[in-house]
C-alpha cells in the first residue's frame, strides 16, 4: 500500500497547532517517490459543542472509520463543563474504535534534561513504555450517584476488568517486551486492596507469560511504582496496567522523561479492524493557546509512531532521528511552535 488517508482532529487549545506541525512533518518525510497521505480534518472539540450541541455525532465517528489512522491533537476546554468532551469525544473515539493498547513511550533523549539528577538516578538512561488498558477500568462510566448534594450522598465509580479486555493487552504487552532487548515486563496494579480486578490482572499475567518463558516479569503497587518513577526508573523495560493507572503513570513517566511537551502517544487497535489514533498526552493548556508557545514535538513523535504502526519503519525512523537531532541540540533558548516544527523538518 503507498496511499494512506488520516483523519485529523485538531480538537482545543494548542491542538490545531501542533498538530500543524505534525503534519508538516508527516508531509516532508514522505517526500518524492514514497507514499503519500491525504488528510481530511474533523470539527470536534469545544467550537463544535458549543455551535452545535454535538460531541461525537454518529455521521463523523462512521467517517473516521473509514481512514487509515487518526492524528489528534487535544481535546478539552475550560468554556466547557468538566467531563463534557472528554465523555463526549475522547473516550467514545477510543472505545468504538476500540482502541484497547494505549501505548505511551517514556525514553529521556539525549541533551533532554529531566529533573531527576539521572546520573545518580538512572546512569544507564530511561527507557521505557507504559501499555496502557484503554478501553476498560474506571473509565467505562459505571457507577452512579445518591442523594446528591445532601450530607448522605454516595458515589461509585466502579472499575470495570473483563477476562477478555485484560487477556488481549496483557498479550500485547507480552509481545512488546519479548520484541525489547531487555524483555522484561511489569505488571502495575494494587492487588492488596483492589482484590477482585488485582487477582485477575495477576492471574492473567501469570498465564500468559508462560507462553512467553523468555520474558521475565515483575509486579509492583501503582503506589511503589510511583516511588520507583523518581528514584530508579531505569529498572522499567514494558509497564502493563489499567486505564486509571496508566493515566497517571504516564505522566509521571513523561515528566521525568522531558516533560510533557514531548510525550507521545498512540491509542492502538492491533487487531487493525479500525483505525488507530495518535495523540500527544499533552492536553489542550488553553493558557498558551494561539501564542505559539507550545512545544509541538509530542505531536511530531505521534506521527512517528502513526507511520511505524502503518508499516512505514524507514519513515517513522527518520522522524525519530530528526526529533532526536532537534532534541540534542535544542539547549534552553524558547522556541515557537511553528520554529521547532521548521527545524525538524530541516532535519529529516
Ligand atoms: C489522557 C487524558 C485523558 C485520559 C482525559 C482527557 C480523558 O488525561 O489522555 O491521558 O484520562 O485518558
Ligand atoms: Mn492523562
Amino acid at each position: 500500500k503507498d496511499a494512506y488517508s488520516i483523519a485529523v482532529i485538531g480538537g482545543d487549545g494548542i491542538g490545531p497547532e501542533v498538530v500543524a506541525e505534525g503534519l508538516k512533518v508527516l508531509d516532508a518525510v514522505t517526500g518524492s517517490g514514497g507514499p503519500t497521505f491525504t488528510t481530511t480534518d474533523y470539527d470536534l472539540g469545544a467550537r463544535r459543542w458549543h455551535a452545535t450541541g454535538e460531541t461525537l455525532p454518529d455521521s463523523v465517528l462512521d467517517e473516521l472509520r473509514g481512514h487509515d489512522a487518526i492524528l489528534l491533537g487535544a481535546i478539552g476546554d475550560p468554556s466547557v463543563p468538566s467531563g463534557v468532551l472528554e465523555r463526549g469525544v475522547l473516550l467514545p473515539l477510543r472505545f468504538a474504535l476500540d482502541h484497547y493498547v494505549n501505548l505511551r513511550p517514556a525514553k529521556l533523549f539525549p541533551g533532554v534534561s529531566s529533573p531527576l539528577d539521572v546520573s545518580r538516578v538512572a546512569p544507564d538512561g530511561i527507557d521505557f513504555v507504559v501499555v496502557r488498558e484503554g478501553t476498560e477500568g474506571p473509565y467505562t462510566g459505571n457507577g452512579g450517584a445518591l442523594r446528591v448534594g445532601t450530607p448522605a450522598e454516595i458515589a461509585t465509580e466502579v472499575s470495570v476488568n473483563t477476562r477478555y479486555g485484560v487477556e488481549r493487552v496483557v498479550r500485547d504487552a507480552f509481545a512488546r517486551a519479548q520484541a525489547r532487548p531487555r524483555k522484561h515486563l511489569t505488571l502495575v496494579h494494587k492487588h492488596n486492596v483492589l482484590t477482585y480486578a488485582g487477582h485477575l490482572w495477576r492471574r492473567t499475567v501469570e498465564e500468559v507469560g508462560a507462553e512467553y518463558p523468555d520474558v521475565e516479569t515483575a509486579y509492583q503497587h501503582v503506589d511503589a511504582a510511583t516511588i520507583f518513577m523518581a528514584t530508579d526508573p531505569g529498572r522499567f523495560d514494558v509497564i502493563v496496567t489499567d486505564n486509571l493507572f496508566g493515566d497517571i503513570l504516564t505522566d509521571i513517566a513523561a515528566a521525568i522523561a522531558g516533560g510533557i511537551g514531548l510525550a507521545a502517544s498512540g491509542n492502538i487497535n492491533p487487531a487493525r479492524t479500525t483505525p488507530s489514533m495518535f495523540e500527544p498526552v499533552h492536553g489542550s493548556a488553553p493558557d498558551i493557546a494561539g501564542q505559539s508557545k507550545a512545544d509541538p514535538t509530542a505531536a511530531i513523535l505521534s506521527v512517528g509512531m502513526l507511520l511505524a504502526h502503518l508499516g512505514l519503519d524507514k519513515e517513522a525512523a527518520r522522524v525519530d532521528e530528526a526529533v532526536a537531532a532537534d532534541l540534542a541540540e535544542r539547549g534552553d533558548a524558547a522556541r515557537s511552535t511553528t520554529a521547532v516544527g521548521d527545524a525538524v523538518v530541516g532535519r529529516l
